[in-house]
């Protein structure tokens, strides 16, 4: 029998080409296995990107901004993490979304490749959002120090190398993001940035809310943008992820609810890992159309 401390600070492993968290790994099969259903509605990020905060708004979208309603369990519950399983330890993301009524909200980091196909072949309506690689990886960092499912980051010079290489879970943040953009030719996706959001979240939530074919009054529009502020959120022990066991997530190390903020990564880049960032940027989002914003 494998035990929570089995899985503890491992490397990652490949899944089919991708680095994959070392807990998550057992019962692979479920993952690819996984019947959706075709009103279920799929939030995809690269982690770090911005997906506790618009798992949190689709929630109040569809309960049509009704706080109570969305207080009714902890995030963790009401938007499954698909590939998440803890061995001895938490409900394994499936088997929450097994229990959830519909219409559910599927919860996800895989590259395109790994998505199980069964949400292609029911046309899933999914959410893409999409941070700066640059503040995804200042994040990223500080929650491998806190999240102990994940390898021990090393130092920030460490960490960056591996960011850029691809050597972290989930991959290449260039091949992730490059993907989900361009397959939106062909399926319903709906791709956001976290700098937009920041910017003006009003205008961000009715774009999800048009998506989601849900008409919201003012009124709870303005409900929905205060209740996911990230003060709000940070406060709130239902989404702050302060339920996980700290054998897990260890907040004293950084908060996941950790600053929130657009351009943080001027704190930690300094001049020369900014050049070297820059020209591999360049080189590895040519030919796509994607285009980000990192100065504020
Ligand atoms: S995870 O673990 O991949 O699911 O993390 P994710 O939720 O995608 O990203 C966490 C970062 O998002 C910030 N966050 C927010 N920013 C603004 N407003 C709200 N409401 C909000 N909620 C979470 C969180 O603080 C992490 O970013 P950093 O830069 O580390 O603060």
């Amino acid at each position: 029998m494998t035990s929570p401390e089995d899985v503890l600070r491992k490397n990652c492993k490949m899944v089919h080409g991708c680095p994959m968290i070392y807990a998550f790994t057992f019962n692979w099969e479920k993952v690819e296995q996984f019947h959706s259903r075709p009103d279920d509605i799929v939030i995809v990020t690269y982690p770090k990107s911005g997906t506790t905060w618009v798992s949190e708004i689709v929630d109040m979208i569809i309960n049509d901004g009704d706080v109570e309603k969305c207080k009714r369990d902890v995030i963790t519950v009401k938007v499954p993490m698909l590939e998440m399983t803890v061995p001895g330890l938490r409900t394994s993301g499936i088997e929450q979304l097994e229990k959830n009524p519909s219409p559910r909200l599927v919860k996800t980091h895989l590259p395109i490749d790994l998505l199980p196909k069964t949400f292609w072949k029911n046309n899933c309506k999914m959410i893409y959002v999409a941070r700066n690689p640059k503040d995804v990886a200042v994040s990223y960092y500080h929650f491998d120090l806190m999240n102990n499912l994940h390898p021990l980051p090393g130092t920030w010079e460490n960490y960056l190398e591996n960011f850029i290489a691809g050597n972290v879970a989930y991959g290449s943040w260039f091949n992730h993001v490059k993907n989900w953009w361009k397959k939106k030719e062909e399926h319903p996706i709906l791709f956001l940035y976290y700098e937009d959001m920041k910017e003006n979240p009003k205008k961000e939530i009715k774009k999800i809310a048009t998506f989601l074919e849900k008409n919201l009054n003012d009124e709870n529009l303005d409900k929905i943008v205060h209740h996911t502020s990230f003060g709000m959120m940070k406060d709130n022990p239902l989404v702050n992820y302060t339920h996980i066991p700290s054998t897990v997530m260890d907040h004293s190390k950084s908060p996941f609810m950790r600053k929130g903020i657009t351009g943080d990564w001027k704190n930690y880049f300094t001049v020369a890992q900014n050049e070297k960032f820059d020209a591999i940027y360049r080189k590895e989002m040519s030919g796509s159309t994607l285009q980000f914003r990192t100065d504020f």
